[in-house]
């Protein structure tokens, strides 16, 4: 395998679009390879994600946005993964190019529902779980974490403000972010007396509707020895997926598919999780990334909840994690979300985040899951 980096980078701001999915999407993709000191004609294959493109009533948007870029002779595949969608794309992207296919690949991630409300964008997004099982019988994803989240409470015995301290923390990190949906920081008073959604979790237990574009190029680094900006080699691309429907799974208090990907990204990577300076992890419900810190190894089960309220995963802590402010607060335009946890490691990397900068960045992981844990990806960045 050749060494592969993340050259450029680029999101927009995350709520609600103006422009189509496809208009914001180009000129992201536009922003990202312009970021890498490219131009549009060095890419050689896009990977795009658009899970809710029916929406607006727009598949195959590829070789849309290739052309908006000016290439249309340039191969274009959609990658679905529901909510992993964009992190499974870079994980193809990277395989072309570090098995040789490719010398630069483009990875587009983006999603518009905000002309929808929100009974039609939960019943879009129900369409990621088990129909026949979980949708069908009026299951949806609040109600599905919910289930986790009072599995999780029943077994370690956990607190509210634990859950709280999660959703305080990432809407913090989100006010230092010009790109994130809220940019309003909340206290726990404000999260405890917030409306139930799916007891237990609350209104700012969830992540939000966001539209939103993320956009990242992928380069083998004999192709770009000298890139623009600090770039992000790519030390692990890690998938793995699990039994999809809940009913069957063995564990509600854990997803086994970010067990499996975390393991095989530790063993790529050859670091353990004690050498990650910070995380981007997905965080769709607070619970989520409770879960996914047990998960991947950084804390014991039922240990996560509390190092959260001692500050320990703060942005200026010994682990930051989600310093985006995370899908809770940064928000989740599903497609576009596992490429957004990599630009903000770009930004990081390159000492771009502003006050939600991180004290160290030598190693970092993005953890992406789709639905309730079908299927997961995890990379892990280091430097040059
Ligand atoms: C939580 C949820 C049900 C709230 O939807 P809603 O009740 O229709 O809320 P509205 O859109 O009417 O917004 C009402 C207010 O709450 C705010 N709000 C909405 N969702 C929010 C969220 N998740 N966190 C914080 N604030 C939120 C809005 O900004 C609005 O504030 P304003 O009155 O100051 O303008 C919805 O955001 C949701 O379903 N989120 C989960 C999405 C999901 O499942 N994603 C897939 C994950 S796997």
């Amino acid at each position: 395998m050749r060494e592969t980096w993340v050259v450029g980078a680029a999101t927009n701001r995350f709520g609600k679009m103006a422009e189509t999915g496809r208009e914001a999407a180009s000129r992201v993709a536009l922003a990202a390879i312009d970021s890498a000191g490219l131009e549009p004609k060095d890419i050689e294959q896009t990977f795009v994600s658009n899970a809710f493109g029916v929406a607006e009533r727009q598949a195959h948007v590829g070789p849309l946005i290739n052309t908006a870029l000016g290439i249309p002779e340039v191969p274009s595949v959609t990658i679905e993964s529901a909510c992993s969608s964009s992190s499974a794309a870079l994980h193809e992207a990277f395989v072309h190019v570090a098995g040789g296919f490719a010398d630069a690949a483009l990875v587009v991630g983006v999603e518009k529902l905000s002309h929808l409300d929100t009974f039609a964008s939960t019943s879009y997004f129900a369409m990621g779980a088990d129909y026949a099982f979980e949708s069908r019988n009026g299951a949806t994803f609040p109600g599905l974490y919910a289930t986790l989240a009072s599995a999780y409470r029943r077994e370690h015995g956990s607190r509210p403000e634990e859950f709280g301290a999660v959703a305080v923390k990432n809407h913090a990190n989100a006010a230092m972010n010009p790109n994130a949906h809220f940019q309003r920081p909340i206290t726990l008073d404000t999260y405890l007396g917030s409306p139930i959604i799916a007891s237990p979790l609350r209104l700012y237990d969830c992540c939000p509707f966001s539209d939103g574009a993320s956009a990242i190029v992928v380069a083998a680094r004999e192709r770009l020895p000298r890139p623009a900006a600090e770039p992000l080699v790519i030390r692990a691309s890690a998938r793995a997926g699990s039994v999809a429907d809940m009913h069957d799974r063995e564990t509600l208090t854990g997803l086994p598919a970010t067990r499996a990907a975390g393991l095989k990204a530790f063993r790529m990577a050859k670091v353990e999780p004690a050498q990650i300076d910070f995380l981007e992890v997905h965080d769709c419900f607070t619970v989520a990334e409770i879960m996914a810190l047990e998960d991947l190894g950084f804390f014991p089960k039922g240990h996560a909840g509390r190092a959260t309220v001692d500050g320990v995963t703060a942005h200026d802590g010994r682990l930051p994690v989600n310093p985006s402010g995370g899908l809770k607060a940064k928000g989740h335009p599903v497609s576009a979300t596992g490429a957004a946890q990599v630009v903000e490691i770009f930004e990081q990397f390159n000492g771009h985040a502003g006050g939600r900068q991180v004290p160290k960045t030598g190693l970092a992981l993005a953890h992406n899951v789709g639905a309730t844990g079908g299927s997961c990806s995890v990379h892990i960045f280091g430097r040059r």
